[in-house]
């Protein structure tokens, strides 16, 4: 059976995984992806491990029934908890997250190893980055910060202005401000959180120009490709649809078609309509 055909499934805790599969319609112009946004749940920041795990698994069983070839788990929350279950439950599924991606960015791109991370409580609670930046650099020194908040901002659109800035500021400014203890001075911020690309520009004024800013999406669609190319899983270019269409999008959702079709609109950077919405129970 040939599987190159089939799409690839792209799933998040909402709206917010709509920044990874940018980049991956970006970096895969020919294959089709269905998204699934567990919006009912959201967020998954907040919850326990367990939660994530069985929300997690419960997603990818809905994907894998509609015949996908693979899974981007685009939620950092997901990956950082349910990587093991997912790759243990879909031996055979090429299973990726956005987690590894990021760590492998942000080893790259720092000079000094003092990275910071930012994510939700629970991708800072569990500590995934920190091991996988260790893994890549064990001398690598991580500072890692939940900003729970920027998650509520960047759906509310509120991604510039005061309140924006403020929050950045009281958040960030203890790890980036010039009297911060210099053991602290990192050179390299990880977005670890789908909403915060968003929200790049305020993060930017805080932590100064000489942070080199880490977000994983485009890593993420990189590996993404790797990986489908080593399984011969690409589409041929050929198959990808006489009319020409690039990367034809269907959109899952657990709640709210119209508040995903609105906020994810500008998640994606395209528009989405509430009637391409599909609402499905977990
Ligand atoms: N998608 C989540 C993440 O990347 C953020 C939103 C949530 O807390 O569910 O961690």
């Amino acid at each position: 059976v040939d599987h190159s055909a089939r799409a690839i499934a792209v799933f998040d805790s909402g709206v917010g995984g709509l920044t990874v599969l940018a980049a991956l319609c970006a970096e895969l112009p020919h294959e089709q992806f269905v998204y699934l946004g567990d919006t009912a749940r959201l967020p998954y920041g907040t919850k326990s491990d367990e939660s994530v795990v069985r929300y997690a698994l419960q997603a990818a069983a809905a994907l894998v029934e509609r015949e996908v070839k693979a899974l981007v788990v685009a939620c950092n929350t997901a990956s950082a908890a349910a990587l093991p279950a997912l790759r243990q439950r879909y031996p055979q599924l090429p299973v990726i997250g956005v987690v590894e991606p990021g760590a492998d960015a942000a080893v790259a791109a720092s000079r000094s190893g003092c990275i910071a991370v930012i994510g939700t409580e629970a991708t800072v609670r569990g500590g995934a980055y920190q091991r996988a930046i260790g893994q890549r650099r064990p001398d690598a020194r991580v500072n890692a910060v939940a900003c729970q908040l920027f998650v509520a901002l960047a759906e509310e659109g509120w991604t510039s202005g005061a309140v924006a800035r403020s929050t950045a500021q009281r958040y960030l400014a203890p790890l980036f401000s010039p009297d911060a203890p210099s053991a602290m001075a990192a050179d390299t911020l990880v977005l670890g959180c789908t909403h915060f690309p968003t929200l790049q520009a305020v993060i930017r004024e805080v932590v100064g120009e000489h942070v080199t800013i880490v977000d994983s999406a485009i890593t993420t669609a990189r590996a993404a490709r790797a990986l489908l190319a080593a399984r011969e899983l690409l589409r041929p270019k050929e198959a990808a649809g006489a009319a020409g269409h690039a990367s034809p999008l269907s959109f899952l959702a657990t709640d709210g078609a119209a508040r995903f079709a609105s906020i994810g609109t500008r998640f994606l950077g395209r528009r989405i309509s509430a009637d391409e919405v599909e609402l499905i129970d977990l």
